[in-house]
Formats: structure tokens, sequence, C-alpha cells
């Protein structure tokens, strides 16, 4: 018996709209495996992945999740989950792999193969073409602080469009290009693992740029409706007291956080208080005309990434810091509750307080929520199950706070796990677990935990306990 089916009353759920999205999520480099298969050149994380001190234990992204290998098993377990879509990403040096010049086909015939296989299981493939993984050639040529950037990755955007267009349902551009930018290039946590606040903002502005010039090029080469989205990690912000100082702590950090990309994607401008907040650093001058105009093709959802909030005063953190700037001026206050493995706050309201504000900001735009979940160290009882009792309370108490936000207005379309698989977390490597179904990295053998359970009762059921 199931959590779900336990409950006699069933009135006693908060059930979601008939045709709401049930996703979950990966990304290339965390899943896939195969780097030196079939073509595929290095991107940046396999070059930052093989830095000694950078990636914990020295784990790489070599296997990962053997899924290049085992897609028919992993499509299997998203039609067991009963999953509506699937969030998955294409590796761009897989498919054009110096990130110039022609497609290769045996790339895209594996996109091809999934998607394929998605469709005839009934599910919706959600396409990301950029997830972190630059073709190394194109950082060794300067990377996303350089303009050309943003033309390559149109091209790209462009082949992908011509390849895979008949097939996917939804294009995200670019995951969090927050955390691109400003871990990548500004405290180089991520790859390519540069330290520079001039390259961070530089960075986010061709993300920007590269976002309009691929919105163009999708829509150029397909046929309308093509859904054409855009994944941002907003920060869910909260001052530390109502002092104006700790509010305006929360306004420079809700600027180089998040209107950095808001404003000139839906406004096609750049804010004006990151201007003048990020003066030390530069005069924008790298902004050519046009480029905020491009920046703001129309498009017709926005994805968030959610986990936790953040509560800030005035004060100062500690260097080298992400914010390009802001430290100076901003200390990150700890909020207390119980963490996740990351050691992240567990912090439903969080999510809440976003969707609220993206309904009131940017009233007429379709969210989904594209990532959400949590890192705990999962364990196996006896007869081999691995249960994961904080991740059921987790995703529940996420998944009661988008139904609060869609009873309050906020236009919520669906909502994707992050993540289907344990996985290559970035910095911490394989030492953070997000999945919904268990790997053995030794073997590869994948076992469902019982958030895998529970999160197919919500989907089968359209609905989570109240
Ligand atoms: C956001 C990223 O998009 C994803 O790649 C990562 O694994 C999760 N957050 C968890 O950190």
């Amino acid at each position: 018996m199931t959590a779900l089916d336990a409950r006699p009353d069933t009135t006693a759920m908060l059930r979601f709209p008939g045709d709401f999205r049930w996703g979950t999520a990966t990304a290339a480099y965390q899943i896939e495996g195969a780097a030196a298969e079939d073509g595929r050149t290095p991107s940046i994380w396999d070059t930052f992945s093989r830095t000694p001190g950078k990636v914990r234990n020295g784990d790489t992204g070599d296997i990962a999740a053997d899924h290049y290998h085992r897609l028919g098993e992993d499509v299997a377990l998203l039609r067991r989950l009963g999953v509506t879509d699937y969030r998955f990403s294409i590796a761009w040096p897989r498919v054009q792999p110096t990130g110039r010049g022609p497609a290769v086909q045996k790339g895209l015939d594996f996109y091809r193969r999934l998607t394929d296989e998605l469709r005839e299981a009934g599910i919706r493939p959600v396409a990301t073409l950029y997830h972190w993984d630059l073709p190394q050639e194109l950082e060794d040529a300067g990377g996303w602080p350089h303009r050309e950037t943003a033309y390559r990755f149109a091209d790209y955007a462009g082949l992908m469009a011509e390849a895979l267009g008949d097939r996917v349902a939804t294009w995200t551009t670019l995951n969090e290009p927050w955390c691109a930018a400003f871990l990548g290039y500004g405290n180089g946590v991520h790859a390519p693992g540069r330290t520079s606040a001039l390259a961070s903002l530089r960075a986010a502005h061709h993300f920007n740029l590269a976002h309009g010039l691929a919105t163009r090029a999708l829509r150029a080469a397909l046929p309308a409706p093509v859904e054409v989205s855009l994944t941002l990690n907003l920060h869910a912000l909260r001052p530390h007291t109502d002092a104006p100082e700790d509010v305006d702590a929360a306004r420079r950090i809700d600027a180089v956080g998040n209107r950095i990309f808001l404003d000139p994607v839906f406004h096609g401008r750049l804010p004006e208080d990151l201007v003048r907040d990020t003066a030390a650093v530069t005069d924008w001058s790298f902004v050519a005309d046009g480029d905020l105009e491009t920046a703001s093709a129309p498009i017709d959802s926005l994805g968030i990434n959610y986990y936790s909030p953040t509560v800030v005063a005035a004060g100062t953190s500690e260097s080298p810091s992400p914010w390009a700037g802001a430290e100076q001026h901003v200390r990150f206050v700890p909020v207390p509750g119980p963490r996740t493995a990351m050691d992240w706050p567990v912090d439903a309201d969080g999510l809440h307080e976003l969707l609220l504000r993206l309904r009131d900001d940017l009233p007429g735009t379709p969210l989904l929520v594209t990532e959400n979940g949590a890192a705990y160290d999962d364990y196996a009882d006896p007869s081999g199950e691995i249960k994961d009792p904080e991740r059921v309370e987790y995703l529940h108490s996420h998944l009661a706070a988008v139904h609060r936000a869609i009873q309050d207005g906020a236009d919520v379309r669906g909502y994707f796990l992050w993540s289907l698989l344990d996985n290559f977390e970035w910095a911490y490597g394989y030492s953070k677990r997000f999945g919904i179904v268990h790997v053995d990295f030794a073997s590869q053998r994948r076992t469902p935990k019982s958030s895998a359970r529970w999160y197919a009762d919500a989907i089968a059921h359209n609905a989570v306990p109240a």
C-alpha cells in the first residue's frame, strides 16, 4: 500500500490542473558518460574535472551514469514513473564537436534515438541546449566573456532545430546562466574556473545575447507553434530585517542575481541599479546597440530552478565571491531549520514566494518549475530497499507550495523533479545524490528509491496529499 492509497479521504488531496506537466530533469554531462565516443570532444567540464583540486575526489563525467549506453533502460524508468515530460540536455561537443561547422551524425543519432523512444513512451521531450558543457575549443577562443560565443551558440541552436525539430516539444536555450557566468567566471568553483568579476558580467551579457539569438534561430528553423523557454535559477530573496540597509542588500543581490537576466530578456533593458552597483568593475561598453532588443525576443515560458531561499543583510562577504562586487555590501545570513546533504536549507515557502513574484512581475508568462529536488545520504535497508523519507518530505512540501502558488494565481504549467538518477553533481562529483533512482556507479545498477514510488503515485493521482 502506498502513502497515497492509504488516505481514505480523497478530498484531502491537493489536485493539480488537468494538463499539468509532470517530469524529471537531467543534464548531459551529469549522466551520459561516453566522453570520448563517437566524435565527442572535450567540454570545459572535462578539462575542469581533470584539473587537480577542482572536483571532489577527482571525479569526472567520463562514465557518469553511463546513460549514453543505457538510454533504453532509462526511458523505461521514466515510463514506469508515468511522467508526461522529460527534461534533458544536449551535449554541444557531442553534436558539434568544435563548436563550429556541421553537426556530427553519430551525436545527432543519440538524441534522435532518445527523443524517438520518449515519444513512443508518450513522454514529451524538453530539450535544453546549454547545460554548461561548452566545447573546450570555444573556451580557448575566449569563452562566454567573448561576444563571438553567442553567435556560435545561435548556429548550434539552428542545427539542433533542423535535426530534432520534429521531435522536441519544448526548447530551453540556457540552463541557469547565473551559475555558468558567476560560478564559472566569477569565483571559479565551476568550469572553466576563471576568477574575474569583469569576465562574469561579460559572460552574463553574452548569455542574454546568445539566448535571444538562439530564440530567433529556433523560430526561423521551426514551424509554429514551438515552445521556446529559458531556465533561470532565480534567487528567492529575503532581507534579514525591514531595515533599509538590509532591504538594499536584497536589492543588490536581486540586481546581479535575478534582474541581470530578467530585465534584458523580458524588458529589453539593463537594470539601472546593476549598472550603478558594478561601476567599479565595468562601464558595460561591451553591450552593443541592439543587443538588448535581441535578448528580449519573445519566449513562450520561463523555467525556474528552485532549491533554497537566500537571506541577506547589510555587511560584507568573503572573497572570492561570485557577486561581482556586491559582496562588499552584503552578508548572507544562514537560514535556520532542516538542511539537505548539500547543507542547503529546506524552505518550501521560498518557492511559493518566487512564483508569486513572477505572477506579479511577468503577467502572461507561463511558468515551469524546471528543477526542484534534494540530495540526501540515502541508505539501503536490509532488504535492499532504498529509503529516502527526507526526500519524500522535501518533494511533498515543495509540490504543495507549487499547488498553493497556482491557487494564488501563478500560471505554473509543470514541475520537473531534479533528478531522475543519481549523477555527477559538478564540483561535488558523485558525493551528492539527487536521484529518485539510486545508481550504483560500480555496476551502473539502477534501483528506484522510495521517493520514486511516491512521485509515481503523485503523477498517477495528479495530486499530492494535503
Ligand atoms: C542546478 C543545476 O541545473 C543542476 O545541474 C544541478 O545538479 C542541480 N542544480 C543541483 O545542484
